[in-house]
């Protein structure tokens, strides 16, 4: 096949990436290379919108491996929409601990139950509908309703993102407002006509979205895209100027920030221990999960714990040091310091407070949603304690 006119000039108009009289072609080729080439995944199974929209939510920021157990385990427990929105959060929580960033969860619990009483318990298939719903954006709208409806919304992820960039030979910031709606058109501008014509070859806009993203997933890679094996190759600006590699522009890494976090493991004769939740505290540490009263500070700091465990809690028992533990959150390298508190009697929470502490055996916290940080701090002192301690705890 003849190479295509990749462009008249070398900068062409940012939402005409493709020359219209190239599209037929180039949709034609990449849809066939997604029908040969895609990788069988659990969610590509189904158009299951609600089951669509739990992929599509686990899939930000989290990589597919680690998604696909959790994926089927939440489905498992809750097999509908109905089911999740009758679930109570703490439920919803713990399928989710691991998993990281816990306000997806949180907001995707509101999500359901906001579709059970305003929508009929249908995710909505209208695109204002959905982004009016909890932790909807247009990436996750246009995916559902593309996937689920075929609605014609074209995504725009970051792996789509650097797809377009490749293919025009975009430079600069991509992320700045303006250029990102002009990469939005030309996403949009390439969505396949949906009904069989002369001029290009049906498809489903779900199709669409997963081909350029699986692309930009599997070949189109930031550090090592695979020119050779693309199917889209022949009009892809940055591969003909040489370029690929340094298109889009890698974006500065931030800089780890390293803290230590000192945490307090109460224990007390029965082999209980004290966790508690703040419902505002949405930081990305702790996301408002269950976990051991603790403060932040650049080193590990024993006498500011004691002071808050005083002052918070009305405690004045010793600290003994345990062993650290490490844990990383994208850009935060934490250095965990936990420290034991034997107590004969766990502080009393005065009533009102009820809801932001509870007393489980330390043995046994996975009972409540915890963080993977919480996990490595409890690990942590039971692997110290003396076994006999241990059987106590777990005993009880
Ligand atoms: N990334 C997020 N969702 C995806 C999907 N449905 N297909 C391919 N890559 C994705």
């Amino acid at each position: 096949m003849p190479a295509p006119a990749i462009s008249r000039s070398l900068a062409p108009p940012k939402d005409e990436i493709i020359l219209p009289a190239e599209l037929p072609a180039f949709q034609t080729q990449l849809l066939g290379w997604f029908a040969e080439a895609k990788r069988d995944l659990d969610w590509r199974r189904t158009r299951d919108a609600y089951r669509v929209w739990i992929s599509e939510i686990m899939l930000q920021q989290t990589r597919v491996a680690a998604v696909l157990p959790y994926y089927q385990r939440f489905l498992a427990r809750f097999p509908t929409l109905d089911a999740l929105a009758r679930a109570r959060l703490d439920t919803v929580l713990r399928s989710w601990a691991g998993l990281g960033y816990y306000s997806r969860a949180r907001n995707l619990h509101r999500a359901a139950k906001e579709i059970v009483d305003r929508h009929g318990g249908e995710f909505p298939r209208r695109i204002e509908e959905a982004l009016a719903l909890p932790g909807i954006g247009h990436y996750t709208a246009a995916a559902v309703l593309s996937i689920a409806y075929g609605e014609p919304h074209a995504v725009l992820d970051g792996n789509v993102v650097r797809v377009l960039a490749r293919l025009g030979a975009i430079r600069g910031d991509l992320r700045r407002p303006k250029r990102w709606r002009e990469l939005a058109a030309a996403a949009n501008a390439l969505l396949p006509p949906q009904a069989a014509s002369a001029a290009g070859p049906p498809s489903s806009p779900g199709d669409w979205n997963q081909a350029m993203m699986e692309l930009g997933a599997t070949l189109c890679t930031p550090r090592g895209p695979q020119c050779a094996a693309c199917p889209v190759a022949r009009w892809c600006r940055a591969h003909a100027l040489g370029i690929a590699l340094r298109v889009p522009a890698p974006r500065p890494k931030p800089k780890p920030v390293r803290l230590a976090l000192s945490a307090a493991v109460l224990l007390d004769p029965r082999g209980r221990t004290l966790l508690v939740r703040q419902e505002s505290d949405h930081s990305t540490l702790f996301s408002s999960l269950w976990h051991f009263p603790a403060i932040q500070s650049a080193r590990p700091a024993p006498e500011k714990l004691s002071r808050y465990l005083q002052s918070a809690f009305g405690i004045t028992a010793a600290l003994e040091v345990l062993p650290l533990a490490r844990h990383t959150v994208t850009f935060r390298r934490i250095l965990l310091a936990p420290f034991l508190v034997r107590v004969t009697k766990l502080p009393v929470p005065n009533p009102s407070a009820m809801e932001g502490v509870r007393t489980p055996r330390l043995a046994e916290i996975e009972c409540l949603p915890i963080s993977s940080a919480t996990k490595k701090i409890a690990a942590a002192s039971l692997a110290a304690l003396p076994r006999r301690r241990q059987r106590a705890s777990s005993s009880f």
